[in-house]
């Protein structure tokens, strides 16, 4: 299945591991997809500039291949700055497990322009961003040849970003994780449009090629995927439970637990809309009902307690997740989830013309 794009990325599999930003995505994950021939991602968020030169460098010691960087890029408007807010239930789930009402301070994470000076000068050539466009960092970016890749929920998002990058990944409601939306507004008018009815409108809409996300869990998704006019798929949820991966036994236990219908999108993690799996955490800010600080401090003043509970069992943890959770039925090594991904789409592409 070697699409357009899939050949521009070096590629021999049109298959996309999601960043996973909060350890998730380990160097072992990255190198393993990369390895064969899928395009691994590391996330550059929540981490400091040394870290992600770290990252980065033992990426590169496990894989000769292409691998890429992402960055989390949110616009923030005056408004969704001010926004008037109630974290008290938050700040007494805190108190309750022991930790002051506030935290201590967040370590000085590296920004979008560093982090683009960093994976240039370390020989990365593919980027991707997420919860707007990119920034001033582009056109260094274009001159050294990377490939910039943005993350959208909505056509208009999909058009807004059309002249600045080269390729845009479709993010449907069904996806785990932030959502990627620009400007969320308020809960009822966050733009939740599936990966079935996103994906066609937004290679209908732009010119680039298109990497869909969401849901996707199996060479079945990758081939509908392909159908939809795709050219690549990125796959997040699934890749949680290679054994590689950075989640930890409690949020691996969840993630095999969980079906269907056992998700919910929230801003009650971090002050943007989410989707993750229910557990107490997300039962008691539905009971309490707080509004969550504006992006990225709600999530500061979480972050000590996830830690935490991902440490432990999870049940105040973001355990962030897509709707497709029964189709990840047990734990494997990167490279067997890519072998059945691959196998399966064949097995697909070769069944279908007999229908
Ligand atoms: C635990 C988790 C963390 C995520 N972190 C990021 C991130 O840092 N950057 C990003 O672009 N997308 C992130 N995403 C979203 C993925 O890129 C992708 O849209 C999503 O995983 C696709 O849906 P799926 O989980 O159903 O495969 C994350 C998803 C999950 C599940």
């Amino acid at each position: 299945m070697p699409t357009p794009l899939a050949r521009r990325l070096g590629l021999t599999v049109p298959i996309v591991q999601a960043p996973m930003a909060g350890g998730w995505t380990t160097p072992e994950l990255v190198a393993a997809v990369s390895d064969v021939g899928g395009l691994g991602m590391l996330a550059g968020a929540r981490i400091t500039a040394d870290q992600l030169r770290e990252l980065i460098r033992a990426t590169r010691r496990l894989t000769s291949r292409p691998f890429g960087l992402n960055l989390q890029v949110p616009i923030i408007s005056p408004e969704e700055a001010a926004r008037p807010a109630n974290p008290e239930p938050l700040r007494r789930l805190r108190e309750e497990h022991g930790l002051a009402s506030e935290p201590a301070g967040t370590p000085a994470w590296v920004g979008p322009d560093e982090a683009v000076a960093i994976a240039l000068a370390e020989g990365i050539r593919i980027l991707s961003v997420v919860m707007g466009p990119p920034g001033s960092w582009l056109a260094k970016a274009r001159d050294a040849g990377a490939v910039v890749m943005a993350t959208v929920t909505t056509v208009a998002e999909a058009l807004e970003v059309e002249g600045g990058v080269d390729v845009v990944i479709a993010q449907g409601g069904e996806a785990g994780g932030h959502r990627s939306t620009f400007r969320p507004g308020a809960p009822d008018h966050w733009p939740l449009i599936g990966t079935m009815a996103l994906v066609p409108q937004v290679v209908d809409a732009v010119k680039l090629p298109v990497i869909a996300s969401g849901g996707i869990m199996d060479g079945r998704g990758v081939i509908a995927a392909l159908a939809l006019g795709a050219e690549a798929a990125q796959l997040g949820t699934r890749f949680l439970l290679a054994r590689e991966s950075g989640a930890t036994p409690a949020y691996r236990r969840r993630l095999l637990d969980a079906d269907e219908t056992d998700t919910a999108v929230t801003d009650a993690y971090t002050g943007r809309p989410a989707r993750g799996i229910r557990n107490r955490f997300l039962d008691r800010m539905a009971e309490q009902g707080g509004t969550p600080l504006p992006w990225p401090r709600q999530g500061a003043l979480g972050a000590e307690l996830y830690r935490a509970s991902f440490a432990e069992d999870g049940e105040w943890a973001p355990l962030l997740a897509g709707q497709g959770l029964r189709l990840a039925a047990r734990e494997q090594a990167a490279a067997e989830i890519m072998r059945e991904l691959t196998a399966t789409a064949r097995e697909v592409r070769e069944r279908l013309p007999r229908w």
